[in-house]
């Protein structure tokens, strides 16, 4: 858990503070497929009005998050400032800065969920896999995170996990969902 946090906490701290880019890129290192997608988003957008936000989101849906090196390679490309890509990064909760976990539990914490006992799922959830809200396994299989309102609030309280809905969980589900998906992961490994 310590380990998540301070890869954070680096990220956030480099991208904060070091502004200049060309000094931190190591662009040689990114992965050719990533770079690859990155110029051919370039391409498609260059010179169109609001491009860094409709590459940045390409890169997000394509990429599953916005890695770093994407970043840096666009800042150079563009002429941008980091701090201005960071910026966008971090305004929008849509985009993530690393990799998401293979699979996805969402637990709803709107009002109906939270008086339905949302937060007993959260601390079950986080019990279980030994990470905290908006965290990812160390072997990144599960991602867990908390949202407001997910649409569904009469089956309150709702979980998402892998884009399937689920309604009126029970704390004592939780525990099927997670081994479940460890089964399956086995039986396809
Ligand atoms: S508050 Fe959870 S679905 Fe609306």
């Amino acid at each position: 858990m310590y380990k998540l946090r301070k890869i954070r906490f680096s990220y956030l701290i480099w991208e904060t503070f070091c502004m200049n880019a060309s000094a931190l890129a190591p662009m040689e290192t990114m992965d050719p497929e990533l770079r690859g997608m990155v110029e051919r988003c370039l391409q498609e957008w260059e010179g169109r009005e609001g491009n860094l936000i409709m590459i940045l989101h390409e890169i997000q849906n394509r990429h599953g998050f916005v890695p770093r090196e994407a970043s840096l390679f666009l800042a150079e490309a563009m002429g941008i400032p980091m701090a201005r890509i960071y910026e966008v990064l971090t305004f929008y909760h849509y985009f993530k800065l690393i990799a998401p976990g293979k699979h996805n539990l969402t637990v709803c914490n709107g009002t109906a969920c939270y008086l339905k006992g949302s937060g007993r799922l959260l601390t079950e959830l986080e019990r279980r896999l030994s990470i905290k809200d908006g965290e990812t396994t160390e072997d990144r299989m599960f991602h867990m995170e908390s949202v407001r309102c997910i649409g569904c609030c009469g089956m309150a309280p709702a979980m998402v996990v892998d884009q399937k809905t689920f309604g009126k969980v029970a704390v004592t589900d939780v525990a099927g969902m997670i081994e479940r998906i460890r089964l399956q992961e086995e039986s396809d490994a």
